[in-house]
């Protein structure tokens, strides 16, 4: 059963109407893969878009029918002018759940899950935002390979696509989202997403991707035999402890410094990358704040 996501009243009859048409209409898409040059990420995504990718985070591919959809999509700014379709793709590891203050190991349903990463990803950082999306229910939908993906459908002043999520293997999911201005999101759109969401394959771990973040580019891995005291705990923090949630959850805890060496190597254990000094400097840091 191919469950279709909620569209409002008049647009579902309009939508329904045209399917077949539409259908044709995305054949007529070529679609061509692209690789990363780490070769880690690979897809598929229509040929005559711009786009780019980027691996210095989480792996990233961004296409858009235009320039300016591109430009947005890097700037986070998602208000399209008429014309622009946007595609952005990401690979993320199960961990970004701690975000909402779930375990990693979690095992919600697929749509519940797609409703839960849809929000994080769409709703404002700012509460008082005037631009808040509104969403559809998230749907289970079984794509031609049956590859099932979730999907949820959302609107806010300026933008209207829809968000999927499809897991990868138990540890990794990827996120698709696709989305035009208002008056200008049809079953095409959706169907590029859905294309592009199929052809995702990412050829490492959990574990691959945790560390390759983690071994960032700011702070140095501590020699061994290096001191904790010569360490930097804030840049330690800053750039290992906002992988799978934000600092807002270290800024908000309020421990001493056996409360924090407890959280450390809970967080250790879920995969933050610090050696034993670094480890070290991380608490004295926290413990001092
Ligand atoms: C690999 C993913 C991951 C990394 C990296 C990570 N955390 Fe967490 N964090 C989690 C998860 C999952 C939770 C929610 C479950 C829990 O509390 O164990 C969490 C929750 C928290 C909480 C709230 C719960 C509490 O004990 O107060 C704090 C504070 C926290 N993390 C601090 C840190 C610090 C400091 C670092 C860097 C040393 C860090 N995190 C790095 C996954 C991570």
């Amino acid at each position: 059963m191919k469950k279709r996501i909620f569209v409002p009243g008049l647009v579902l009859v309009f939508v329904l109407a045209l399917t077949p048409l539409l259908v044709l209409a995305q054949d007529d898409i070529e679609f061509e893969e692209f690789v990363t040059e780490d070769e880690m990420l690979t897809l598929s995504y229509p040929s005559e878009w711009v786009h780019e990718a980027d691996t210095g985070f989480f792996p990233t591919f961004m296409a858009g029918t235009t320039e300016h959809a591109l430009a947005q999509m890097n700037e986070d700014v998602l208000m399209p002018d008429s014309g622009d379709i946007m595609l952005f793709v990401m690979v993320v590891p199960v961990d970004i759940l701690a975000e909402a203050g779930l375990e990693p190991d979690n095992d919600l349903a697929l749509a519940e899950l797609t409703t839960l990463l849809s929000g994080m990803f769409l709703e404002p950082d700012d509460p008082d935002s005037d631009n808040q999306p509104e969403f559809a229910e998230a749907a289970e939908v079984e794509l031609d390979d049956e590859l099932v993906v979730g999907q949820i459908e959302f609107m806010d002043n300026y933008l209207h696509g829809v968000f999927m999520l499809r897991e990868l293997d138990e540890a990794l999911f990827v996120i698709t989202l696709v989305g035009t201005p208002l008056d200008e999101f049809n079953e095409n759109v959706v169907a590029i997403g859905e294309q592009t969401i199929s052809s995702v394959a990412y050829a490492g771990t959990r574990e691959d991707l945790l560390a390759a973040i983690m071994a960032g580019p700011q702070v140095e891995d501590a020699p061994e035999g290096a001191m904790a005291a010569d360490l930097d705990g804030a840049a330690l923090v800053a750039e290992r402890c906002t992988i799978c949630h934000t600092a807002d959850r270290i800024n908000n805890a309020e421990k001493d410094e056996a409360g924090w060496t407890a959280t450390v190597d809970r967080m250790i254990g879920h995969g933050a990358q610090l050696n034993t000094a670094e480890r070290d400097a991380v608490i004295a840091y926290l413990s001092g704040m």
